[in-house]
């Protein structure tokens, strides 16, 4: 049901110092009350910029945040539990480290280069001498770090340590070298591609960032990779969202690089934001309707118009309707010609709502500081007890939060006076998985009663229950 004018959740964006901003008011044209602005001035900043928040009582926060500021601002939302993260911290966990992305791939199964990570430089030397080559080296966290800068192949061990001596990256990151015909960018709102283009390397090298020379276009990018950014884009709940995928020499598809921070023309923008006040006004602002391989169209027009084009609109598919392009025409795609209005349905855009859980809690996944290098300049560090290193590799990946099962959460529902099996299956749809569900009773009493069934006086004997359950659990 939509939301009227008055229940709208109060908006703000989220700045920082020094930091290019996504969003700004032109990109959420129509939203009729105030959004507010809270800016992060780095240094010692952030009782200052919670207090900010919650003075101006903003509900849902909105932009992105650069991997230098990550943890501070993870440590941030957890002292505002109330406010509504967009993209959720969770969501930008890959923005922070290339080791990040590794770790989310990793979970989710989605096909990476062959990917190690050492904290400890002696393992990751000896790895080093019996591994094959080439390989690529990378920095997995840093400020702008983008653009191949960071990224190096080594063709022997003798190149890999001397790489590393004068580098001293740390953690040591590296991949498989792999062969590639191009590497493809796509980005997503909603879990929906808007736009996706190819990059290639200049001839006879192996970078495909076009920064350093190379080239891109837009068409015909395959479906195996649009396929990909949707799922990558799922796994990360992202409201939007882009991926780097490798195309290669072996016609599979990788993941490089994803993101919620990417550089993208302002009628994207105008796209995201008309999809943030869809959603968060359930329904009061129209869902923006963009159609697949829109991108193949708009590229024709001059980059630099391209730039000062904004808020662009497209009608939808209508039978009736003659000589609708969007309507009328065809595209080779997978193993078929399709319409290009069949494709909308087959790549819907989903309405991404909050998530109340830590998927991603920096108390397991900030090996950045807990693993830190004592001594950068002599590279000599203590040897890290076996149990503080990360899995150097996927085989080994294994760290997971405690967790209880559905059947033990379902037992305990139904020992609540007044709730039945019924009832819990729809708090468990609601929420989309039992971790949601735990992280609420924990957390987040308040939104069970979103649930139709669950009353003001259930939620106080769920919630006396659930108290007792975990004393008893202990
Ligand atoms: N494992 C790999 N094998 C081959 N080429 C790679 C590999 N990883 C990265 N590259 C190339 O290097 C470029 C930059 O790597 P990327 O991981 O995207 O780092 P950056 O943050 O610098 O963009 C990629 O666009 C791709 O062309
Ligand atoms: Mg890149």
């Amino acid at each position: 049901m939509a939301l009227k004018k008055k229940d709208l959740p109060k908006l703000g964006f989220l700045y920082l110092d020094y930091v290019l901003r996504f969003f700004d008011y032109s990109n959420f044209k129509g939203w009729p009350n105030k959004i507010e602005e809270v800016t992060y001035h780095w240094g010692d900043d952030k009782n200052r910029f919670i207090k900010e928040v919650k003075r101006k009582k903003i509900d849902v926060l909105i932009g992105n945040i650069p991997a230098t500021a990550y943890e501070t601002f993870r440590d941030i939302a957890l002292k505002l539990p109330n406010v509504r993260f967009i993209p959720s911290l969770d969501t930008q966990f890959s923005n922070k480290s290339k080791e990040n992305v590794t770790r989310f791939a990793w979970k989710y199964n989605l096909p990476i280069p062959k990917t190690y990570i050492y904290y400890n430089r002696e393992n990751g030397d000896k790895f080093l001498k019996k591994t094959s080559y080439p390989k690529i080296v990378k920095k997995s966290y840093g400020p702008s770090n983008y653009g191949g800068y960071f990224v190096h192949k080594v063709d022997s061990y003798k190149e890999a340590k001397e790489l590393l001596a004068t580098k001293k990256y740390h953690p040591i990151y590296f991949q498989d070298f792999v062969p590639m015909q191009a590497d493809i960018r796509v980005m997503l709102i909603g879990h929906k591609p808007v736009c996706a283009f190819w990059r290639r390397a200049p001839k006879g090298q192996w970078l495909t960032n076009t920064s350093q020379g190379g080239s891109m276009d837009y068409m015909n990018v395959p479906k195996n990779v649009l396929d990909l950014a949707v799922k990558t884009s799922k796994a990360a709940k992202a409201e939007y969202w882009a991926c780097d995928i490798a195309y290669g020499k072996d016609n599979k598809v990788r993941i490089l690089e994803c993101a919620t921070a990417f550089a993208a023309f302002p009628y994207i923008r105008d796209w995201i934001g008309q999809y943030i006040m869809w959603s968060l006004s359930e329904g009061l602002f129209k869902k923006p309707h963009i159609p697949m391989f829109n991108w193949e169209e708009l590229s024709k027009i001059d980059a630099s118009l391209l730039r000062t084009m904004r808020h662009i609109n497209f009608g939808k598919f209508n039978p009736s309707y003659d000589g609708a392009y969007f309507g009328k025409k065809k595209k080779m795609y997978g193993d078929g010609e399709k319409y290009l209005h069949e494709l909308d349905s087959a790549y819907k855009m989903f309405d991404v709502k909050r998530r109340w859980g830590e998927e991603w809690p920096s108390s397991i996944y900030n090996y950045q500081d807990k693993l830190k290098l004592k001594s950068i300049k002599s590279m000599k560090v203590p040897q890290l007890k076996n149990q503080d290193a990360p899995a150097p590799d996927e085989s080994d990946e294994s760290e997971q939060l405690q967790t209880i099962s559905k059947d033990e959460l379902k037992k305990f529902f139904i020992t609540v006076e007044g709730i039945g099996k019924k009832l819990f299956k729809k708090v468990l749809d609601e929420f989309g998985n039992t971790d949601e569900v735990v992280a609420i009773l924990n957390n987040h009493l308040e939104v069970l009663t979103k649930v139709p069934g669950i009353s003001s006086k259930k939620q106080k004997l769920i919630l006396n229950k659930w108290v007792k359950y975990n004393k008893i659990k202990k």
